[in-house]
């Protein structure tokens, strides 16, 4: 039976190969998509929900806006990484799939209470959305199986020398998901920075012969460009689906427990996870923390899964490679 989930995104180049992995695979039934204020506005994160679904005929599935800011502190956007659009590389027309008018929260509490089974959230952008649902419907948790998110780091960081974005931009909203009590499975950029779209996995893309392997192929290349000028990247990790594919089959992403602490206060450390993943500290075990991928298989859904939405989806105008 496909595991339910709902994806909080951030949409963002990885964001939305995260959310045609879930589309795409039969492991997971994706029930709705919910956005928030992260790579870019939520607006913009809004607007590009609508257009990879769009691009990808994903006409099922409920699109609702959240949280524009933060639950404390200034808002950031990540248009160094994404551009200005949130999405740059790919042309896209007007969306044809629209969201509800409903908030992100309402919708999610909506599909989770009704929903005859425990639901898996999969957070891949700040929190807020997540944070705020179990404050203001605390009642939810318990329709809620667990939650897989992308975010924090057992290393480094890419947005402070130790804190990365996801968590950065929302750190109180970081805490009261690992503080919830909840099944937590962080997938931090120790893990998403193995998952690199090297030009082989470009080309695979392209080989697809279809209008949304093409897009695929230039959201990646965009990716790979500001990769390479900030950080020096051969090929851009892509962190989201890491997520996703952890659901799809918990073997391609190999975890092991340990306790995750969120840094509020510190002058230079706000927005890290203090991973303890050797017990030093005497805090209990709250989450489960990836610590390495089985590429081949990630890559392998990934391709797969662009394949079958790609021949459903109706052939438009573009200009894209010829295909067989
Ligand atoms: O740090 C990587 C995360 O920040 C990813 O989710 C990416 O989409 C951005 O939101
Ligand atoms: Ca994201």
């Amino acid at each position: 039976m496909p595991v339910p989930i709902i994806i909080d995104c951030d949409p963002g180049h990885d964001d939305a190969i995260a959310i045609l992995l879930a589309a795409g695979d039969p492991a997971v039934d994706l029930l709705a998509i919910t956005t928030v204020a992260g790579n870019q506005v939520v607006e913009k994160t809004t607007l590009n929900a609508r257009r990879i679904c769009t691009a990808a005929a994903i006409t099922d599935v409920p699109i609702a806006a959240g949280c524009a800011r933060p639950l404390v502190g200034p808002r950031y956007v990540a248009d160094d990484v994404h551009g200005e659009s949130g999405m740059d590389g790919p042309r896209f027309g007007e969306p044809t799939v629209r969201a509800v008018p409903e908030h992100a929260v309402d919708l999610m509490r909506r599909i989770l209470t009704g929903h005859p089974e425990p639901v898996t959230l999969i957070p891949t952008a700040p929190m807020t959305n997540i944070a705020l649902l179990l404050t203001r419907y605390p009642e939810v948790a318990g329709h809620i199986r667990e939650i897989v998110l992308m975010g924090g780091s057992t290393e480094r960081g890419n947005r402070t020398p130790v804190a990365e974005f996801n968590v950065y931009a929302d750190p109180e909203a970081a805490d009261i998901v690992f503080r919830s009590g909840l099944p937590v499975t962080m997938c931090g950029l120790n893990v998403t920075h193995q998952a690199l779209a090297t030009p082989d996995v470009l080309a695979r893309f392209e080989a697809l012969g279809s209008e949304l392997g093409g897009i695929c192929a230039e959201l990646m290349t965009y990716f790979a460009s500001t990769y390479r000028r900030i950080w020096g990247f051969d090929a851009p990790p892509l962190h989201d689906p890491v997520a996703v594919a952890r659901v799809i089959d918990p073997a391609i992403v190999r975890c092991a427990e340990a306790s995750v602490a969120v840094e509020l206060r510190g002058q230079y450390t706000r927005g890290a996870t203090v991973v303890d993943l050797h017990r030093y500290l005497d805090r209990p075990v709250n989450a489960q923390v990836a610590l390495s991928l089985d590429q081949e298989q990630f890559w392998d859904r990934i391709v797969t899964a662009v394949d079958t939405l790609g021949k459903r989806a109706v052939r438009t105008d573009r200009p894209w490679h010829a295909g067989p």
